[in-house]
């Protein structure tokens, strides 16, 4: 407060300071209502200039009164300070993605797959929702107040965005948004702490203005309005964000706590957002049937409503919502939820040359060398060709007219040649002998399409495995990229991955275009990434198959290399989520003398090999300990029990083995408790197992 506010508070009285409160809490209220009508709902009932005159009245009070100001009022709307750069945000959950069906068959086999693992006799239903091609927002509120929003990020981390969010007019700052111009609220119950995600995006329209207008200007435009969203969002002056167009749509309660029931329709869930004052997509679908999907997905994509904003196609959820933890995920996509795709834009352009890239597994990638041309506002000069059996099967030639396509945000794809436009001089490709980077043999393991480099310290795989090792989905380590991967590896500075925490600052100074100040960053960065989580590592390792999900998985199961290192096939296929591929690709990995002597660099360099110690002092009371149920429980069902296991900290896997720390038996056991008794796991009752919960401290 300024001198000068002080003295003109003085002069109220506590009862005039009450009323003043109460004014500028109606007066919030009042237009917080007329927004939702304005923005959400596009039904306004009074005229702006009466809504002007509000807003200047809660401004002025607000201004003259700071002891009132607050960050939910609708004044914090016209954005706040410029920041320097944003903040990380763990999200609560991992906000997962979609896998993609591209036609019909697709979508079917995705119905087929979720037939077999969800339990008989219960009755599914489908909602169906567009895709909307803007930019993941996940919001969190407490008791009502929009506490922090932030971006996808890698999926676990994202950025707090929060200051620009707020002067997102469709975003709610207090639920429920009320449903009168005197403040009325709707009659629903307020989450204590609530998470949603949705999608910030920009209509087509706005988005075409504001370039226009740039374009007057000499200003910078954007090339689509999904990047323009996302440009306005990640602003660090969330002023600049208030004069953006940014619009939102909400589409998944994430966490809900302190409601009476948790909800068991994802079709209710969303009805409940919209009571809270949410934008809800009016398109949304709920269907019976999946013929009736089928039927909806295709006739949407045959013929598309003229909408004011881009989609890139439908997203299918199933409604039971009480499935989706047991479906689980498949890598980063939830197995409850597709994305049918209608196709991305598609171009025709000259095929000018096959390369082939080396991965850091050693794989060998035939790539498109094209003729740049624009595909859905990006100009596209490379395109995925998957692998050798891809083009021979779709005759593909160097100096073909092609059509490329690109869907979303997948790499760019050549889909086809057009034999109708071949002159004759067109060339037959075939996979190189040797690697192109190392000229080592090739070779094509029986019943795999790929083919892959032999020599297992090929500088392509070295500088793919640092490129890896050190990316945001990984061991998260700026200014560790490609090009810098390659210059280390080029002149000859690293030879294995370890080799990158045992630079010197003087070898780097040699180096074209390093100064003091690169150097020091880079090592700075090297030095941070040595504490980062194990999971963080394990996927660093770019063992085959295991990416981030995967890792976690192990890093929680395991706790440090060394006892994932140990693990034998039999251990890893015990694993929740670990099926023979990954258990195979792991110990394969662990058993490479090369790959232990990395590790063991790695480790004297200082990198963090196990989880941290104080996660495990705040060990929960099943922390640690792994439990199968067989046969049927009195109290709970075995889904709940399983929740309610895992709540504490312990973790409820399928089958008995070694690794099972007791068996729970309920009413008519199966093979689990023979099983069980051959290999001496202790069994519990049901009563003996809440006695242990209680001598473990837990509370039932
Ligand atoms: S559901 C696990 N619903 O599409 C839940 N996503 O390709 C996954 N998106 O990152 C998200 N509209 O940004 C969902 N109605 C909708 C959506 C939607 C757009 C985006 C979202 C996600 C991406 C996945």
């Amino acid at each position: 407060m300024t001198e000068q506010e002080r003295v003109q508070n003085t002069s109220e009285t506590p009862e005039d300071l009450e009323a003043i409160r109460k004014r500028i809490e109606a007066l919030r209220r009042a237009i917080e209502y007329h927004n939702y009508l304005y923005y959400v709902l596009n039904q306004p009932e009074i005229p702006d200039s009466v809504y002007d005159a509000m807003f200047r009245e809660l401004l002025e009070l607000e201004e003259k009164y700071p002891q009132f100001r607050s960050p939910d009022s609708p004044t914090q709307r016209v954005g706040g300070r410029p920041q320097e750069e944003f903040p990380r945000v763990r999200h609560p959950v991992p906000m997962l993605s979609l896998a993609n069906a591209f036609n019909e068959d697709e979508l079917r086999a995705w119905y087929d797959r979720l037939l077999k693992l969800v339990p008989p006799g219960v009755k599914l239903a489908f909602v169906v929702e567009p895709k909307i091609d803007g930019l993941t927002v996940v919001l969190h509120y407490r008791d009502g107040v929009f506490v922090q929003g932030a971006t996808r990020g890698d999926g676990y981390e994202g950025e707090d965005v929060t200051p620009n969010l707020r002067t997102v007019k469709q975003l709610p700052l207090r639920i429920p948004v009320p449903r009168a111009e005197d403040g009325r609220l709707p009659d629903v119950p307020v989450p204590s702490y609530l998470v949603v995600r949705g999608e910030a995006y920009v209509r087509r329209a706005d988005f075409e203005a504001f370039n226009e207008e740039q374009r007057r200007k000499g200003g910078r435009t954007f090339a689509n309005p999904r990047n323009f969203a996302a440009g306005s969002v990640r602003q660090l002056d969330p002023f600049v964000t208030a004069q953006r167009p940014v619009r939102l749509w909400v589409y998944h309660l994430v966490l809900a706590e302190g409601l009476p029931q948790p909800f068991t329709s994802h079709w209710e869930a969303l009805h409940y957002l919209k009571e809270l004052g949410f934008p809800v997509n009016p398109l949304n679908r709920r269907f019976d049937s999946f013929d009736e999907v089928v039927q909806y997905c295709l006739s949407f994509a045959q013929n598309p409503p003229d909408l004011e904003y881009d989609i890139d196609g439908l997203v299918i959820k199933l409604d039971n919502m009480d499935l989706w933890d047991t479906l689980g995920f498949v890598g980063k996509d939830p197995r409850w939820a597709i994305a049918f795709k209608f196709g991305g834009e598609e171009a025709v352009t000259r095929l000018l040359d096959i390369i082939v890239q080396v991965g850091r597994t050693g794989v060998l990638t035939p790539v498109a060398v094209l003729e740049p041309v624009r595909v859905s506002g990006v100009v596209v000069s490379r395109a995925t060709l998957h692998n050798e059996d891809y083009i021979r099967e779709k005759d593909i030639r160097i100096g073909d007219y092609v059509v490329v396509q690109r869907a979303g945000e997948v790499i760019p794809q050549v889909l086809r040649p057009l034999p109708e436009l071949r002159t004759g001089d067109e060339k037959i490709w075939h996979m190189p002998k040797h690697c192109p980077v190392c000229g080592a043999e090739v070779i094509r393991p029986p019943g795999e399409v790929a083919y892959y480099c032999t020599n297992s310290s090929c500088p392509a795989q070295l500088v793919r495995s640092i490129q890896w090792y050190a990316s945001r989905a990984a061991m998260d380590i700026e200014g560790l990229g490609i090009k810098v991967a390659e210059q280390l590896v080029e002149e000859g500075l690293v030879k294995d991955l370890a080799d990158i925490y045992y630079l010197k600052p003087e070898d780097l100074l040699k180096l074209e275009g390093w100064k003091e100040k690169r150097v020091q960053n880079l090592l700075n960065a090297l030095e941070e990434s040595k504490t980062r989580p194990l999971w963080r590592l394990i996927t660093g390792l770019g063992i085959k198959f295991v990416g981030q999900v995967t890792a976690q998985v192990l890093a929680s199961h395991f706790r440090s290399i060394d006892a994932l290192a140990q693990a034998t096939e039999e251990d890893l296929l015990q694993i929740e989520g670990i099926g023979p591929k990954i258990a195979q690709s792991i110990v394969t990995w662990f058993r490479q003398e090369q790959n232990r002597k990395v590790l063991e660099k790695l480790r004297r360099a200082g990198v963090r090999m196990a989880e941290e110690p104080e996660e495990e002092a705040e060990a929960k009371p099943l922390s640690g300990l792994t439990f199968v149920i067989t046969g049927a429980l009195s109290s709970m069902s075995r889904e709940e029990a399983k929740t309610f296991i895992e709540s504490l900290g312990g973790r409820v896997t399928n089958s008995v083995s070694r690794k099972t720390d007791y068996l729970i038996v309920g009413e008519n056991p199966g093979s689990k408790l023979q099983r069980a008794q051959a290999l001496g796991v202790p069994t519990l009752t049901e009563e003996e197992f809440f006695q242990l919960v209680r001598e473990q401290g837990g509370k039932i």
